[in-house]
């Protein structure tokens, strides 16, 4: 994904230096190149060996080395790199950008530079809220300067408060980000997720073994395609990921209040396990085995289908309704026939269960294997991990959105 794209990181002095590392290794993954300079605080922290280890590249220390000036070093460095990062950017460097001072190989090159530069902060929370910097953050922000972070939690040094380094992940989504479009902007998106759970009485209910996590993967890779997410989860045992809008329900009956809430959307994703059917009564009080001799027995009623009331909804049909088929046999022929059934564009079906080995083939487990369905064509995506699946599937949606191939570099697939 970052390929062709050439990055000069500058690790300042903080402990949180040793997550840069961490970063090298992810833009090197993304196929991008990084050039370190590490400052003397730097040095403190990690060391100019494991920096170009990782990086693969010459690490610059001195500003006043001869062999790096006489190729004017500082000048190239600020030049020939397409985006400059500086992760973690101290209160020191920070106050040397905003006033102009160029007094090491750093803060030289990012007074020299005319390329585009990304702060990422770390320091103790005084120091953070202290007026100085955050005037000086204003300064930087005003001349066009990006900031991640910093994130609250707790210091090394102990306190806690907002200071702590943003993740490697988040400062590669960050430099992803300043290169590619979102194609996905001003897109809404509405995912479903997880398992139902219908009750029987108030400790027992029906469910089933979905994990919830081809759909947050999902959730997850339209929002970094830039759409605005919003996704109905059933019980399931994750994180909210970041910047998704996460309404947490129990039964099919409260998924669907929740999507029925959430349209109109552009595009919708029913990934949910849903109950197909939940107890016709449901017990205030706890059904107890004392109170009769025979074994309680249950009858139930069909739970309402929410990709098919959305697929069918008169007034607020997304423009793209996709569906998943959770089978067990004869799957294309079962995928088919539920795009016909439900009304829905495309079907994404997988087999569940136990693969020969004992192992479950899709309910928590990391990977899948799908069927793409749609009523012109059918593809076979080999098993695979589930954020790769999630990422297909984006990309898919962009090309049908905005009628054109995407390279599949640029989806990191
Ligand atoms: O009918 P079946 O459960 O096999 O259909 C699977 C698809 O329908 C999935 O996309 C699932 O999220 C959706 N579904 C639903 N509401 C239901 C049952 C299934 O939205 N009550």
């Amino acid at each position: 994904m970052l390929k062709d794209k050439k990055i000069l990181l500058i690790i300042s002095g903080g402990i949180s230096a040793y997550k840069s590392l961490e970063l090298i290794r992810l833009i090197k993954k993304n196929n991008g190149s990084v050039t370190c300079i590490l400052t003397k605080g730097g040095e403190q922290f990690i060391t100019p060996l494991s920096v170009s280890s990782l990086s693969g590249n010459k690490v610059y220390c001195d500003l006043w080395s001869l062999t790096d000036e006489a190729e004017m070093g500082h000048i190239r460095l600020s030049r020939e790199n397409d985006l400059i990062v500086v992760a973690p950017a101290s209160a020191d460097i920070i106050a040397k950008m905003a006033h102009g001072i160029a007094d090491d190989i750093a803060s030289t090159t990012l007074l020299a530079t005319n390329k585009n530069i990304i702060i990422v902060p770390a320091m103790n929370p005084e120091m953070w809220n202290n007026t100085a910097t955050q005037e000086n953050i204003k300064t930087l922000i005003n001349r066009g300067v990006k900031l991640v972070g910093p994130e609250k939690g707790e210091m090394a040094c102990g306190e806690t408060g907002l200071g702590r380094m943003s993740e490697p992940e988040d400062i590669l989504t960050s430099i992803k980000d300043f290169f590619f479009d979102k194609p996905l902007k001003n897109i809404n998106a509405l995912v479903t997720a997880g398992p139902t759970y219908e009750p029987i009485d108030p400790v027992r209910f029906i469910g089933n073994r979905s994990s919830g996590i081809q759909g947050y993967e999902i959730a997850k890779a339209l929002e970094q395609a830039g759409a605005n997410v919003t996704l109905v989860s059933g019980p399931a045992n994750l994180n909210s990921p970041k910047n998704v809008k996460t309404i947490h329900i129990e039964t099919a009956q409260d998924m669907l209040n929740a999507c029925i809430s959430a349209l109109p959307v552009q595009i919708c994703i029913c990934s949910a396990a849903v109950s197909d059917w939940k107890p016709q009564h449901q017990s205030s009080q706890k059904i107890k085995k004392e109170e009769s001799s025979k074994s309680p027995s249950l009858s139930f009623i069909q739970t309402p289908d929410i990709l098919n009331t959305i697929s069918n909804h008169k007034s607020k049909r997304p423009d793209l309704v996709i569906g998943f088929a959770a089978e067990t046999q004869n799957i294309e022929a079962h995928a088919q026939s539920k795009l016909e059934k439900k009304g829905c564009d495309w079907i994404l079906a997988n087999y569940v269960g136990k693969d020969d080995l004992g192992n479950e083939r899709a309910f928590g487990s990391n990977e899948n294997q799908i069927y793409f369905v749609t009523d012109k064509k059918m593809e076979t995506w080999k098993r695979q991990a589930k954020s790769i699946i999630a990422r297909k599937l984006v990309k898919k949606i962009i090309e049908h959105i905005n009628d054109k191939k995407v390279q599949d570099k640029q989806w990191n697939l």
